[in-house]
């Protein structure tokens, strides 16, 4: 299977999979790329909603995550070196579900909003092998943000087949979340819930001094990589496979290669004042919404150059 840059299930897949399945996707076009999109079924959903009798999850205090929590995106942070909290592995009933076959046509999924705010989480049933996951992801974020009903929750999941060398997406270093230009009055900072069964993504906890860039012009995510690849001495962090951790939008992260054949499901779940709009983001019809939906790769740099 080949994965893209954006991670989007390839060209030839996307095809075959909207032939096979005309009813359950479809492929929009995208500069000169095919993007699978799924098709829910809009009477076939489930809500969810926090449950308020969970037991209470104890936390480290000294965690950059939970301290920034709900504070306004600021550039700076990403000179602190941090790396997600790990909130454990999930119990047993959460993995088996987990790990279910997807059908072909909805094994990508990217950027749904599944709670808008003031809503409960809304869920298609082609999705329920994740409820089991997501009811447990709400009921921390409910205990640990104050402002849980003010935010937007979006899903991502992604089931593939990965042979050894690859990456189930083909990203650079990165960070999920970055404000660029387009936001000049910036938001809460982006966290994230992410899940894995298998291939854990790598973080590096390191300090990423950004002062210098101009946002609107240069390369971030270049500069990630020549401030990793050129100090070996860059630690990484990686969580146990089935162990639930939350980053935030500084934690620089990148898919890991694999060294054997596996097939992994992975989930995020991102918690968000904004929308996200973005041309292949997946639609949930369990929501009324029709956002104008921009190019993908106009929101956090405008003309990428390289850093000098
Ligand atoms: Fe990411």
């Amino acid at each position: 299977m080949q994965h893209d840059y954006k991670g989007f299930p390839g060209q030839h897949i996307a095809r075959s999979v909207a032939r096979e399945y005309p009813r359950q996707a479809e492929v929009i076009a995208h500069r000169g790329q095919d993007l699978l999109l799924p098709r829910f079924d809009a009477t076939d959903g489930r809500v969810l909603t926090p449950n308020r009798a969970a037991p209470a999850i104890r936390l480290p205090n000294d965690e950059l995550v939970l301290r920034d929590l709900n504070t306004p995106w600021d550039v700076a942070k990403h000179a602190e070196a941090r790396r997600p909290v790990s909130l454990g592995i999930v119990a047993t009933d959460v993995q088996e579900a987990f790990v279910r076959e997807l059908p072909p046509w909805c094994r990508h999924v990217l950027d749904m909003p599944i709670k808008f705010p003031g809503t409960g989480v809304r869920v298609p049933n082609a999705l329920a092998s994740f409820v089991p996951a997501l009811q447990q992801i709400l009921d921390i974020e409910a205990q640990l943000n104050p402002a849980y009903d003010a935010y937007y929750a979006y899903l991502s999941i992604h089931q593939a087949r990965i042979e050894p060398g690859e990456r189930m997406r083909e990203n650079p270093y990165h960070v999920d979340g970055f404000q660029g230009p387009r936001w000049p009055h910036k938001h809460p900072v982006n966290h994230s819930y992410l899940l894995a069964d298998a291939l854990p993504t790598v973080f590096y906890p390191r300090s990423f001094p950004l002062d210098h860039l101009d946002l609107g012009l240069d390369d971030i995510y270049a500069e990630f990589a020549r401030l990793i690849e050129g100090n070996p001495q860059t630690p990484t962090w990686r969580a146990a496979d089935f162990d639930l951790v939350l980053m935030d939008a500084y934690c620089v992260h990148r898919g890991d290669v694999a060294t054997v054949p596996v097939t992994r499901t992975w989930l995020r779940v991102s918690w968000e004042t904004r929308i996200f709009d973005r041309l292949g983001n997946a639609h949930n019809p369990l929501f009324r919404y029709d956002w104008p939906m921009v190019a993908r790769d106009t929101d956090t740099r405008i003309r990428p150059r390289p850093v000098a």
